[in-house]
């Protein structure tokens, strides 16, 4: 359980708010390239953090991204004329590069001035179908995290954006949370699907071990970049037990096991969050058909234009004869079962109120890592500078005897002694 003021830190986002500066540290996935358009596309608006920008792609591919208005006298650069080599706003004609280099200025006499001002650009890399933007001000940004999914083929990927009308942090929280995993998607442990060998082996889900330990004992560990925990769950077989093993990396990503999804959460503002999952496989082409069936995102009515249709008003889509003919949830697949949960816990969930057990203490270190960083951190530094390599961040799910210290099925991972708080 939080204060009020504890749980005002971690879910505000706005501009003037701790988590708000916090975010801006970090590079972030704001857009997919789809969104940016084509070579030479006209300016697209979009929301970061609750602060309005624009996007566009050059002639030469380049995309720039700027703060909505203008630097000159703040008209809108979505509504700025696409030249080919940049932007240029229609009020006064400044034209802008996309890394902000000012091109033209034709209502300035002084042909020095373009080159001692700029346009307010940002920082922008472009992989695996989506465009990073580092939105901090410090001069240098951080070092570009690599992660494995932007190294296969785009065949093998698949990106899936959902757009949830809740905070951010309740949707990644629904991702650290291991023990709602057998329980809310009961159905696809349980389901043919899922044990389908033909299938992905991340999405061959260990259903009997979901189905039949629903508390699973979870332990934590600090990492370099955020912190692994384990869920333990008996394997049945009375020596062994059977480790989820999921990564946290700081400060909005997870990494679900078996190392076959990445998770990044993007709010938009404090009730609007990109839920942005990032789907590969190393050995082959994915099935993207397939993989929406199977996660239920292939229903009329459930993702259109990838925001998801749940609401308190249509009662999140959920189907009370299917649940009385023995569905579970009364939901279909995992995308539409933990939207409905997200969503469903409000606007911004209120844990002043909370009831929390053993099997929550992923949300619980989680928490109190973002809240270290919050009151203690130093605003200038990242908490985990990485350099700029290939990610090694594993997500797994092991069997190993009882006794046996999970933290050494992902050597690859250094885990930290101290690293924010412990326990
Ligand atoms: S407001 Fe954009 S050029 Fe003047
Ligand atoms: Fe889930």
């Amino acid at each position: 359980m939080l204060t009020a003021r504890q749980n005002e830190l971690l879910t505000r986002v706005g501009s003037d708010t701790p988590m708000h500066g916090l975010l801006k540290r970090y590079w972030q996935p704001a857009l997919l390239s789809s969104d940016v358009g084509e070579r030479g596309c006209d300016p697209v608006r979009f929301s970061f953090l609750g602060e309005p920008y624009i996007a566009f792609r050059d002639a030469a591919g380049q995309v720039g991204v700027f703060a909505e208005n203008c630097c000159h006298r703040g008209s809108s650069l979505a509504l700025a004329r696409a030249e080919g080599d940049g932007i240029r706003c229609i009020f006064h004609g400044w034209k802008f590069a996309a890394d902000g280099t000012l091109l033209d200025t034709p209502n300035v006499a002084d042909e020095t001035f373009k080159q001692r001002f700029r346009g307010t650009a940002f920082p922008v890399r472009e992989a695996a179908d989506l465009v990073w933007v580092y939105f901090g001000s410090a001069s240098e940004p951080p070092p570009f995290r690599e992660y494995e999914y932007m190294n296969v083929p785009s065949s093998h990927r698949l990106i899936m954006r959902m757009k949830l009308d809740c905070n951010w942090l309740q949707v990644m929280e629904g991702g650290l949370d291991s023990s709602h995993v057998g329980i809310l998607h009961a159905e696809f442990a349980k389901s043919f699907e899922a044990r389908d060998a033909s299938l992905p082996e991340g999405l061959q889900a260990q259903a009997q071990v979901y189905s039949t330990d629903y508390a699973p004992r979870i332990d934590v560990r600090d990492t370099e970049f955020g912190f692994h925990y384990a869920a333990l769950r008996d394997a049945g077989d009375g020596r062994n037990v059977h480790a989820r093993i999921t990564a946290y990396v700081f400060p909005n990503t997870n990494m679900i096991p078996p190392n076959m999804f990445v998770i990044h959460y993007v709010p938009y503002d404090d009730t609007h969050t990109a839920q942005i999952v990032t789907y590969w496989d190393k050995e082959r082409p994915v099935d993207r058909e397939r993989t929406l069936r199977v996660l239920g995102l292939d229903q009329p009515g459930v993702w259109i234009d990838d925001h998801m249709e749940q609401s308190p008003d249509n009662r999140w889509l959920q189907d009370r004869a299917k649940m009385r003919a023995g569905s579970w949830s009364g939901l279909i697949g995992l995308g539409q079962e933990d939207t409905a949960v997200n969503v469903s816990q409000g606007p911004i969930l209120d844990r002043t109120k909370e009831t929390l057990v053993p099997s929550d203490v992923a949300c619980i270190h989680v928490r109190k890592l973002l809240l270290h960083e919050l009151e203690h951190g130093d605003p200038a530094a990242p908490f985990a500078i990485q350099p700029p390599r290939t990610s090694t961040i594993q997500a797994l799910e092991v069997k190993i005897p009882r006794d046996a210290d999970w933290t050494r099925s992902v050597p690859g991972n250094a885990v930290a002694d101290a690293v924010g708080v412990a326990g």
